[in-house]
């Protein structure tokens, strides 16, 4: 629906826009807000109205400066377009596309651009399903996967990609920053770096960034170089732990093309989903500065613990990792609200931990109003080998905490007297 409202997006920050943005209450009977168009389909005026649709959404010639109109919900449906054009600011994109999922998001974006005989470098640890579309789904769909850790140089990178003789045939850079669940870093100026050195006249190299843990708040991948900014929107973006939901965020040319395999997918989102995000995205700010405050507490807390030996917080970089210090100066806005912390012991101490908290749900996702807590080495990550694992340092006496917005003091009483069981 291209009847937006004309509210500029320069004059006002996101926070304000969440409120009404795109959206024009004279159309829905003054509502002020928008209502659920739960339709499948739409009425044309005329046949000839119909006809000019389908060609303005086939692309056909002809129809330039007409106005696009609401054909069917795997199409278009106005709940979707209005969150696209909310989520897009917040990234300062041109334009999105919403999802069903973070997968559908993630596997209908890179399908669009990677053909059989391509080449994908992808950053290690990422998310367990995204490993799996990577290593099954692409390699039988003709697509080499190569990786590379976060930590390695872009000389050691574009070293292995000559020798892997994958130069001519890489085709996509896809990474997930901070990974998931050691919060290593990944430079995305980097990456655009040797995208660009692949890059020729015939082809170009995309950077694709998975940006759920931080983002859409604390960091902005586009502006490090990326083309293409996904996102679970299960997490931060729905942020109530109610929803599955996904996006991706780029120029008004990447999220064509992605929206072209969305149509045929049938991967888009659904009318009411986009409704709660809408209403999600007016306290996505607060939300994720309240987590964010909280978790630099715990983080504290948990570093002066007896029985907790290690504290994975991106607060905590200058220790835990020197050389990337600068690189969450230069790429994020916080340290977020994602911490991960090795308790003294191995998994049976880990589980004693996990099954004694009393508030903290023992759950897998992130990113919502209450805190959940997990053990990635036989949860999240159970996929990963073992050996991989070791190397990535993902230790089996490793807690994943994603820190919600109760009061930090009850989180601290619930993880001390859990600690206490230890
Ligand atoms: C970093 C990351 N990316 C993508 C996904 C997939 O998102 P969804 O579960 O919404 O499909 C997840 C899910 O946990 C995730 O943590």
């Amino acid at each position: 629906m291209a009847k937006l409202s004309k509210m500029s997006q320069s004059n006002y920050s996101p926070e304000t826009l969440m409120m009404g943005y795109g959206y024009k209450p004279e159309l829905s009977e003054g509502a002020v807000k928008c209502p659920v168009f739960q339709t499948s389909t739409f009425v044309f005026k005329t046949a000839e109205e119909g006809k000019a649709f389908f060609e303005m959404a086939h692309g056909k010639p002809g129809n330039e400066g007409r106005e696009m109109g609401l054909i069917y919900s795997r199409i278009n449906n106005p709940d979707m377009e209005i969150l696209e054009e909310r989520l897009k600011l917040w990234d300062g994109g041109e334009a999105a596309a919403a999802f069903s999922s973070g997968m559908s998001a993630i596997a209908t974006s890179l399908v669009s651009f990677l053909k059989p005989g391509d080449v994908l470098l992808f950053s290690n640890p990422i998310y367990g399903g995204t490993h799996k579309f990577i290593h099954f789904m692409l390699r039988n769909w003709g697509v080499t996967p190569i990786g590379f850790n976060a930590g390695d140089s872009k000389e050691k990178i574009i070293d292995m990609i000559r020798q892997e003789n994958a130069g001519d045939a890489l085709r996509m850079i896809y990474v997930e920053t901070p990974a998931n669940p050691t919060n290593d870093l990944i430079d995305i100026g980097m990456c655009r770096d040797i995208a660009e050195h692949f890059s020729n006249a015939e082809k170009k190299v995309y950077v694709a960034v998975d940006n759920t843990y931080m983002g859409p708040l604390w960091a902005h991948p586009l502006k490090h170089g990326a083309d293409i900014v996904l996102y679970s929107a299960t997490k931060y973006i729905g942020g109530h732990s109610d929803l599955i939901a996904g996006a991706a965020v780029g120029s008004r040319e990447i999220i064509k093309t992605i929206k072209k395999s969305r149509t045929v997918f049938g991967t888009m989102i659904d009318p009411h989903t986009s409704w709660l995000l809408m209403r999600s995205l007016e306290t996505l700010k607060i939300r994720m500065e309240a987590a964010a405050q909280n978790a630099a507490v715990i983080a504290e807390y948990l570093s002066n613990h007896p029985k907790v030996t290690k504290v994975y917080y991106l607060g905590y970089t200058e220790k835990n990792n020197p050389a990337q210090a600068d690189l969450v100066k230069k790429q994020y806005l916080s340290f977020g609200a994602m911490l991960s912390f090795d308790v003294y012991g191995g998994e049976k101490e880990a589980f004693q931990f996990l099954n004694n908290l009393k508030h903290i749900k023992l759950a897998v996702s992130l990113g919502g109003t209450e805190s959940l807590a997990e053990h990635p080495f036989s949860m999240t990550h159970a996929d990963v080998p073992t050996e991989e694992k070791n190397r990535l340092g993902l230790t089996e006496n490793m807690i994943r905490l994603s820190v919600g917005i109760e009061h930090h003091r009850d989180l601290i009483d619930d993880i001390e007297q859990a600690l206490k069981t230890i």
